[in-house]
């Protein structure tokens, strides 16, 4: 039987029936589809629609289709029905008769499929807080086991000045913190509860929204019925958001593997990561990191998929809003396997302290300080700047390190330096230097890395599902 038809005369045509069928996509929504339906059949009840009994046979209906679709993957395999929610109606005819012929009054699939899609990206987001949780969690286990592992940092590509290796991971997971506080935001707005909205105009029958609200664990209701229909912006923040993260972590990606070159070394993945050349025996790649980077593109994608979706598109439902599905979806599956992946990835990377400490020589990354200590004895900084320029410059042509060149020398070129100018051209001292908050001094990064395992152990509404 199909829930629609009455006014045909004619089926539909294969292909277009093959074109309008979207139960092999949202066919995932099922628990939450039946949830809703549940819910909405004890307010039908209470609004007089529905007799005690029909409610209870309703209930024990769709009950078994939940049961029946978790233990049997054949179940959603071989139906042909349109969509998730005309399949589940079809199997409660099947199996209850006569009451099943009730349970949609009032409701359409507009309202039904907006409160579906909003339960399920609701545990979605705590899915994606659980992921970005273990990742970040791994981020600071590496930077509490390294806490005095010196690198370069870069700017442009080019060392630039030593950083400790923890605020580099703090970095990071200062990063991924704002990823977690955009789905907290898109879960604030996904939690408004549409059904009662209708096809669009609203529900001709008493049912009590605030029952239904409280029964599907929503926070609010939505405020108009046609904004409930045609609303998917809570779709485009997930996927936003789920963009940045991809970004974030493609980011991340790029840095390790650079940082796992020969060139770089002191960061080493571990053998579960990567994979090796059918061809060159030698061969060690970082193709989790490599595809961790591609995955940004496909979720970009999807992103642009649903903005060009909705735009121009009319008030209130329209069929377009059927394509949604699959940029949620792939986003989700794309998002938790890129977490897990990267937090693998982090768990086992192995830190080469010797390397880290070989990388840091020879590259006058110290500048910064030597001319700073001009500055402390009274030169203004921008003069300190050329001085210093004039220096490297001569360094480089000679082949020297800034502390291989001699103290007479270095007078020459300002009176101002004396013996102790040596001591300013450590790496040590320059990350001991920068103690603003936010520096890379040790004991900055101490207390950044104790707030941000504080702020870990802190659960979000999203999480609490
Ligand atoms: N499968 C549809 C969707 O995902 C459900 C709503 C259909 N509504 C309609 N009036 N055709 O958007």
């Amino acid at each position: 039987m199909s829930i629609w038809g009455g006014r045909f005369t004619q089926g539909m045509d294969e292909a277009f029936e093959r074109f309008n069928n979207s139960f092999r996509l949202d066919r995932r929504l099922i628990s939450e589809d039946i949830e809703g339906s549940m819910a909405y059949a004890e307010a039908l009840e209470k609004a007089g629609v529905l007799s005690d009994r029909e409610l209870r046979q309703i209930l024990d209906g769709l009950g078994k289709i939940r049961d029946r679709a978790q233990q049997d993957p054949g179940f959603l395999e071989e139906a042909m029905d349109e969509d998730v929610h005309s399949f589940v109606e079809a199997r409660l005819v099947e199996i209850v008769g006569e009451a099943a012929l009730k349970l949609h009054t009032g409701r359409s699939r507009n309202d039904q499929v907006a409160v579906d899609t909003r339960l399920f990206l609701k545990k979605a987001i705590g899915q994606v807080q659980k992921g970005l949780k273990a990742l970040m969690g791994e981020l600071l286990n590496q930077a509490g086991k390294h806490p005095d592992v010196v690198v370069p940092g870069y700017t442009h590509l080019r060392k630039a000045q030593p950083i400790l290796l923890a605020h580099y991971l703090l970095a990071w997971f200062e990063m991924f913190s704002r990823d977690r506080d955009r789905f907290e935001d898109c879960f604030r707005r996904t939690d408004c509860m549409p059904l009662g909205a209708g096809a669009l105009a609203g529900n001709a029958f008493a049912v009590d929204r605030e029952a239904l609200r409280k029964k599907l664990n929503f926070s609010r209701i939505t405020a108009n019925s046609l904004d409930a229909v045609s609303d998917r912006d809570y779709l485009v923040d997930f996927v936003s958001a789920g963009s940045l993260t991809l970004v974030h972590l493609s980011r991340l990606a790029e840095d390790l593997i650079f940082f796992s070159t020969p060139e770089c070394g002191w960061i080493e993945l571990s053998d579960e990561v990567t994979t090796g050349s059918s061809l060159m025996p030698q061969k060690k790649n970082p193709d989790s990191l490599e595809l961790l980077r591609g995955k940004s593109g496909r979720v970009i994608g999807s992103l642009t998929r649903l903005l060009v979706l909705l735009k121009g598109l009319p008030l209130t439902y329209n069929k377009d809003l059927q394509e949604d599905k699959e940029a949620l979806f792939d986003t989700l599956d794309t998002l938790l396997d890129s977490l897990q992946v990267a937090e693998v990835v982090v768990r086992t990377l192995r830190i080469d302290a010797a390397a880290a400490r070989k990388a840091l020589e020879g590259d006058f990354m110290t500048a910064t300080d030597l001319a700073d200590y001009l500055v402390r004895k009274g030169m203004p900084f921008r003069e300190a700047h050329g001085v210093v320029g004039r220096i490297v410059l001569e360094c480089e042509g000679r082949q020297i390190g800034l502390s291989e060149l001699s103290l007479s020398r270095y007078r020459q070129l300002s009176p101002l330096f004396a013996e102790d100018l040596y001591q300013v051209l450590s790496a040590r001292h320059s990350i001991e230097a920068r103690s603003v908050t936010g520096g890379t001094a040790p004991e900055r990064v101490a207390a950044a890395l104790s707030r941000a395992e504080q702020s870990l152990t802190l659960q979000n509404p999203s999480e609490r599902g």
